[in-house]
């Protein structure tokens, strides 16, 4: 049998592997949608990191997954030495899995940047407004925020300054790995895009 049903829908490997980028783009779009916080891991110096972030672009005809994320940060870091990153996704409500390999490319005072730094709301700027770099050791727990800038007591204009750390990680995937958790027997496949290869696996 070649094929899968869900929800009484047969699912071929093409049709699968449409189904994944769907989500994938529902995962972007909805931000209640399980999607919308993969896990994200990348290497340091032989050591696994990995963190939530949030999905904010998946573009299925460039195969490519987009986050923000400040130039300052440790991940950034890490991937500017080794761009090998991975993100795990999983929606308990239709108990699928997927693990999305890649490479990443980091975008940085681009036009890509600029334009989604137009659309950063005043909240989420905050995050590109500390004056200390993400990740720094402090004497009190702090947000490393002034007071002004935690109350959102700013201006459009005064969070500009913000744009200088505002980076993008695009995940240009490699492979995906689908796996549904199902009562009857798990199923499991893998879409290989460097072989240009998709396959059945054993759960
Ligand atoms: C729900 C959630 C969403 C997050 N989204 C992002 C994000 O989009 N970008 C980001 O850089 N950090 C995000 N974070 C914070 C990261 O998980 C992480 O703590 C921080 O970026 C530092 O990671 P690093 O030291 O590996 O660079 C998020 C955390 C949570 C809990």
């Amino acid at each position: 049998m070649d094929e899968v049903i869900i929800n009484n829908i047969s699912y071929n490997l093409e049709d699968l592997e449409k189904d994944c980028w769907l989500r994938l783009v529902n995962g972007a779009i909805k931000s209640r949608d399980p999607f919308h916080t993969p896990c994200v891991a990348t290497i340091d110096s032989g050591e696994v990191n990995m963190r939530t972030v949030v999905l904010r672009k998946a573009l299925p005809t460039l195969r490519e997954l987009r986050f923000h994320t400040d130039t300052r940060s440790n991940k950034w870091k890490e991937l500017a030495i080794n761009n090998s990153i991975s993100a795990l996704f999983y929606d308990a409500s239709s108990r699928v899995q997927l693990r999305v390999k890649g490479k990443a490319v980091l975008h940085f005072n681009n036009d890509i940047t600029a334009e989604a730094w137009s659309k950063t709301a005043l909240s989420s700027r905050r995050c590109y407004l500390t004056n200390q770099s993400p990740s720094s050791f402090s004497a009190i727990p702090t947000s490393g925020l002034t007071e002004k800038i935690e109350q959102e007591n700013f201006t459009l204009e005064e969070s500009e300054v913000g744009k200088q750390y505002f980076g993008i990680v695009a995940i240009q995937v490699a492979s995906i790995e689908w796996l549904w958790l199902h009562h009857a027997g798990h199923r499991r496949a893998y879409f290989n895009y460097a072989l240009d290869n998709y396959s059945w696996m054993i759960p």
